[in-house]
């Protein structure tokens, strides 16, 4: 048996990014079908990041998903820098005006999913074999196999959100795909633990031993990462290990107020940053980690898929309630322009924080005048603001 169905955008992949596109459409009267691989649970028990921008809270809003975040969520008006012992505040209300908001990606994740399924429009999960037909012509198609049954989307448009490891990028041929990309020489621990916060800010620290990071996702849940080696084994680091040596990163008179607790979660992530270019070919559009990676110093993964998104809906809005198509015709360019200044910013982040193995005595010596720098200049503290907040979309 094959099933088809016909919609106006087929949206495969169910995270940040295929959500709120297929949200911020429905708001606005257009149709659309979301299709994953995975199953609900697994989607909604994936740890990640917690740093909302403002634009991607009022995003959030917008399709109605703001409820549980506004009311748990953690409104952040600046957050620490260390460096070999010194401390420096990135105030970010004093200097931008703007705050961040601290919210776990898993449970923005739910909240989306929740109200999506709330509204009966179609969200399928466990989709197997999915494949993309037609983007170069004028009736592109998205296959799959749900239940053991053959189903066929037949829309006008595909929206490939399915991350870096999805099957929409591969469909572009080499000879039109462009791909940047720098692999770091380390990765981040991260642990989560049922104790409060070690501080009301986060953290960003450059010890003599390497990059430590002190977040949270409420007063009683913190959320901690070291840099370690690539081919750790996790296994090797006890609790006890890592709370020591996120202490020794942190330094006596911060490390000492460490509540120390049962982990809940470990597990060691890659650094990556790369960028697929262009982030449309035919019908079919690329949406964040599909289309590009940035390393989590700054924590803007999430939320340059969340940029994605709104930029692909309001060009798909305007097309279906005007017929204009150049706000699609330029979604490529839009977006890239904007991807590549966070990159370069999650890039100068990573640079300044972590020790690499490989840095000579030179260049170490430049990270510590950099960090000087940051700590005397208000204007080098603003630009670290300015972009933390999120740049505007236009940018
Ligand atoms: N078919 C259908 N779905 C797929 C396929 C496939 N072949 N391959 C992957 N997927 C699904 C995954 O199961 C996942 O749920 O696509 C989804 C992609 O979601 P994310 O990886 O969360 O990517 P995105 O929505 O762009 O969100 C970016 O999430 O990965 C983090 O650091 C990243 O915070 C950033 C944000
Ligand atoms: C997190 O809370 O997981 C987090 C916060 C800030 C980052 C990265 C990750 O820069």
């Amino acid at each position: 048996m094959v099933q088809f169905t016909r919609t106006q955008v087929a949206v495969i992949g169910s995270g940040p990014s295929g959500l709120l596109l297929s949200e911020l459409l429905r708001k606005a009267g257009v149709d659309s079908v979301v299709i994953d691989r995975q199953s609900r649970s697994h989607i909604e028990a994936r740890i990640r990041a917690g740093v909302l921008e403002w634009g991607t809270v009022e995003a959030l809003r917008e399709v109605g998903a703001g409820d549980r975040m506004d009311r748990e969520g953690m409104p952040h008006s600046g957050f620490e820098m260390y460096f070999n012992g010194f401390r420096h505040r990135i105030d970010l209300v004093g200097l931008v005006n703007r705050q961040v908001m601290v919210y776990g990606q898993t449970e923005l994740t739910k909240d989306l999913i929740s109200g999506r399924l709330a509204s009966g429009a179609p969200l399928t999960f466990c989709a197997e074999d999915v494949r993309i037909e037609n983007v170069t012509s004028g009736n592109p198609k998205v296959c799959f196999v749900h239940g053991g049954e053959t189903q066929i989307i037949a829309c006008d448009y595909i929206a490939g959100c399915d991350g870096y490891h999805g099957m929409a990028r591969q469909t572009i041929p080499s000879d039109i795909l462009q791909v940047y990309e720098r692999i770091y020489p380390f990765g981040w621990l991260g642990v989560l633990v049922d104790q409060p916060p070690i501080s009301e800010e986060l953290i960003y620290a450059n010890g003599s031993h390497g990059f430590a990071l002190c977040s949270m996702r409420s007063s009683s849940r913190s959320r901690y990462y070291l840099q370690c080696q690539i081919n750790e084994n996790l296994e090797d680091w006890s609790d006890e290990r890592f709370f020591d040596e996120l202490e020794r990163r942190l330094g006596p008179e911060t490390g000492r107020h460490l509540q120390r607790g049962a982990s809940i979660e470990k597990s060691i992530a890659p650094l990556r940053s790369f960028v697929a270019e262009p982030m449309r070919y035919g019908r079919l559009f690329l949406v964040g980690d599909a289309a590009h990676i940035v390393p989590p110093t700054g924590a803007k993964g999430l939320n340059l898929a969340a940029a994605d998104a709104q930029v692909l809906a309001r060009a798909l809005i305007e097309f279906y309630h005007s017929g204009r198509v150049d706000l699609l015709d330029r979604y490529s360019d839009t977006c890239l322009r904007r991807v590549w200044k966070v990159e370069r910013f999650s890039w100068y982040l990573s640079q300044l924080l972590h020790m690499f193995p490989d840095a000579t005595p030179f260049e170490r010596k430049m990270q510590q005048a950099e960090f000087d720098y940051i700590a005397q200049s208000e204007n080098a503290s603003r630009s670290i603001a300015e972009n933390y907040v999120g740049l505007p979309l236009s940018l």
